[in-house]
């Protein structure tokens, strides 16, 4: 009797669906294949999770492919991260397959249980930031692999915080992203505060920078060691930042002086500046106030800014103290798909064009240069290095180490994981002590991997791996080194030679240097 009841239940609905579906007229396909239709969005809805479990092999699937998210995952929790049998790539048939050549004479890992064995896998930056312009409070960072910019607004409340704790476990920066600095960024890690066309945290009543305001925040918060002026981002070079309206809670309108309600749209450009002159005097001027070491965080295109940078730099007393290079596949929280797409220069290209423009006037050794776009894997990491980086920002691997299972949601609100959501019941998900460790666990295994490689090449710090010791296959049996596709001289991609001096006495567990963070 009940399953008689059951269909009856059934075929009603049915009934009311085909009724449904015959007398709307927004979708075709429902009116022309009423009920069966719906099955269309079902699998257009769940496709992605489909193909990811399902469907695809180990190294299918963008951004990340299974074989990296299953290294981040198990290196965030610890669990074994090695992969059995042999490699699964094709090595001498794939065209751009990336080589790093071992020693002969490898250097000696320390073992557990030995004295000179460090179980946090520090990597010290080789330069001092803000060293070269002598700002007031320079530094070394204490690591080579940072925390790439990521706004509350875009990421949840105990996203963040997870990523603050975390960073203060593993040691290393955390960059607020533009949304300003929240009480869930003051977890204990160091902070790289963003500044972004919305200036949001330190603007005034109409929107315009305030120094005042910065000044104040750079005093209250003694956590933030660097300033990040932010000009563009990989995924949308040109637009300025984009936080959906269905992301805006009152805390963030509150935090962003913003409305409710809205898409909050951030200009395209910054209003304190408009071209390299008087960035270069913006720098100062905030460098000068806070006596941060401060940089700029940009996608490349054109070359101009980055000429007339590099020419005002070496006339005049002015310089940015760190250059942050996003690559065109970076990622971003919201963005047009041309944008992702199309616009930018991919990492590789990017940063070798502008590594390249101030290396020509010998300015190379005085910046720090930081990478970010799929750079938070070991090899990705030496990639890096050899095109001249210092330190390497992640933002999306910190996702996957906190729980992101790369649904891409991140611009509708509906991230299953709270990560990327404002969604209260989503985000209590989220256990933001328990996801902090994770984040420490990733960023330590990637500096453990980095610097068993760095062994591997025979030097005790991936600054210190010359660019030909990386070579890359064309799928046709040939190869080329870094310095021949990139059109590096050979002393390209390395500190100076005290840096260098200096970062191998610390490596070696000597002082290595005086200004230490
Ligand atoms: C959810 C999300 C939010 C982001 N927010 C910012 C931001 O506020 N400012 C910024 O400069 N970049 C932002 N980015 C870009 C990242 O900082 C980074 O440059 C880019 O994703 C490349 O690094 P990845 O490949 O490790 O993700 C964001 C990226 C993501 C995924």
């Amino acid at each position: 009797m009940v399953f008689v009841w059951l269909a009856v239940a059934i075929g009603g609905c049915l009934l009311l669906v085909l009724v449904y579906d015959l007398t709307q007229r927004r979708h075709a396909i429902l009116r022309n294949f009423p009920v069966v239709g719906h099955f269309r969005y079902l699998l257009e809805a769940i496709g992605p999770e489909l193909r990811q479990y399902i469907v695809t092999g180990n190294d299918e699937e963008l951004p990340f492919n299974r074989d990296q998210r299953r290294w981040v995952y198990s290196s965030s929790k610890n669990q074994n991260n090695y992969f059995g049998f042999g490699t699964d790539s094709e090595l001498e048939q794939s065209s751009n397959y990336l080589i790093i050549k071992h020693s002969s004479f490898p250097v000696r890992s320390p073992l557990p249980g030995e004295a000179d064995y460090d179980p946090y896998y520090a990597i010290p930056v080789a330069k001092i930031l803000g060293g070269h312009r002598r700002r007031r409070r320079a530094f070394r960072p204490p690591s080579i692999v940072n925390i790439s910019a990521m706004s509350f607004g875009s990421l949840s409340g105990n996203a963040i915080h997870a990523l603050n704790a975390g960073s203060c476990l593993a040691g290393c920066l955390h960059n607020t992203g533009e949304g300003g600095v929240s009480p869930h960024h003051l977890q204990g890690g160091d902070l790289i505060w963003q500044i972004g066309t919305g200036y949001f945290g330190c603007r005034d009543e109409q929107g315009n920078f305030s120094l005042d305001h910065l000044v104040e925040t750079t005093n209250k918060h003694p956590s933030i060691r660097a300033l990040e002026i932010k000009l563009s981002q990989g995924a949308k070079p040109g637009l300025g930042g984009i936080l959906p309206a269905s992301k805006i809670t009152p805390e963030i309108s509150r935090i962003r002086g913003i409305p409710m309600g809205v898409d909050c749209i951030s200009p395209s450009s910054h209003s304190a500046f408009s071209d390299a002159d008087s960035l270069l005097d913006f720098v100062e001027n905030i460098a000068e106030a806070t006596g941060l070491p401060v940089g700029i965080k940009s996608a490349v295109g054109e070359m101009d800014l980055w000429h007339n940078l590099a020419r005002l730099s070496d006339n005049t007393e002015r310089g940015v103290d760190f250059i942050t290079i996003d690559g065109g596949e970076g990622g971003t929280g919201a963005g047009p798909l041309v944008f992702t797409d199309r616009v930018a220069l991919p990492f590789k290209i990017g940063m070798s064009r502008v590594y390249r423009v101030f290396a020509e006037r010998g300015l190379h050794e005085k910046i720090v240069f930081q990478g970010s776009a799929k750079l938070g894997f070991p090899e990705m990491t030496l990639f890096a290095f050899a095109l001249g980086c210092d330190m390497v920002g992640v933002a999306r691997e910190a996702m996957l180490s906190i729980g992101c299972i790369q649904a891409q949601q991140c611009h509708s609100g509906h991230c299953p994981t709270g990560v990327a959501t404002q969604n209260r019941w989503l985000v209590r998900g989220l256990d933001p002590l328990l996801k902090a460790d994770r984040l420490a666990n990733y960023v330590m295994t990637l500096r453990k991997e980095v610097l068993t490689l760095s062994r591997a090449c025979g030097v005790v710090h991936p600054a210190l791996i010359t660019s030909e010791y990386l070579e890359i296959l064309d799928g046709r049996f040939g190869s080329a080194t870094v310095p021949q596709l990139f059109g590096y001289e050979l002393s390209y991609g390395m500190p100076s030679p005290e840096d260098r001096a200096q970062i191998t006495e610390l490596m070696n567990g000597g002082p290595g240097g005086t200004a230490t963070g």
